[in-house]
């Protein structure tokens, strides 16, 4: 394979979410190995079979991002031990074909997933749902590493800007799996 695409997704809209935040640095951690898009989805609206057929622009946009992807990133905060909404009404879209009676992108697409929270479970648990239903979709899941980190403010610089001391030896080993892991696909 030439140089592999991964398409970023991060499940979370705050403006300074320390998810997107390790999206960057996951970017980082890739280097030129990959290339790293960071999926923007604001604009994709809540799921409604009345407005499914013609597709929303939006929702053609992000499907075209991952089709064209060789492999997808999950980013994802933790909401009530579970993955926020705005990420299952993504997915949501995604599990529907590009057009009547045709196929879904993330079938067979090979997925990481990486989570930072505030609290003690590092996001593991909002995790395990999202593989659950990620596996429904038939996506490839790089079950391992996933990486976890708990505990997130004690990774923030002065500016509350996320700096990964001792993480950053993960993402960069989750990386690195990942990059492999699109080269053996
Ligand atoms: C509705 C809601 C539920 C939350 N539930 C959890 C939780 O179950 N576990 C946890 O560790 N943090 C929980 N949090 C805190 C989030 O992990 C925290 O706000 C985090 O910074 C969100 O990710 P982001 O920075 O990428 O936006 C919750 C936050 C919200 C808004």
């Amino acid at each position: 394979m030439s140089k592999p695409k991964i398409v970023a997704i991060v499940g979370s809209m705050r403006k300074d979410s320390y998810n997107r935040q390790l999206a960057r640095l996951a970017k980082e951690a890739v280097g030129d190995r990959a290339e790293f898009e960071l999926l923007e989805y604001a604009d994709v609206p809540l799921m409604n079979e009345d407005i499914e057929y013609p597709t929303p622009e939006s929702v053609q946009r992000v499907r075209q991002a991952v089709a064209s992807a060789d492999g997808v990133w999950f980013f994802t905060p933790e909401y009530n031990h579970f993955f926020p909404g705005v990420l299952k009404n993504l997915i949501d879209w995604l599990s529907r074909p590009m057009e009547k009676g045709g196929s879904q992108v993330l079938a067979k697409k090979p997925a990481a997933i990486s989570g930072i929270s505030p609290g003690m479970s590092g996001t593991a648990i909002a995790q395990d749902h999202l593989v659950t239903l990620i596996s429904i979709l038939n996506m490839k899941v790089m079950n391992w590493p996933r990486l976890t980190i708990p505990n997130g403010w004690q990774q923030l610089d002065e500016e509350k800007k996320l700096k990964l001391a001792s993480s950053a030896i993960h993402l960069q080993k989750q990386a690195d799996a990942f990059v492999q892991f699109l080269q053996n696909q």
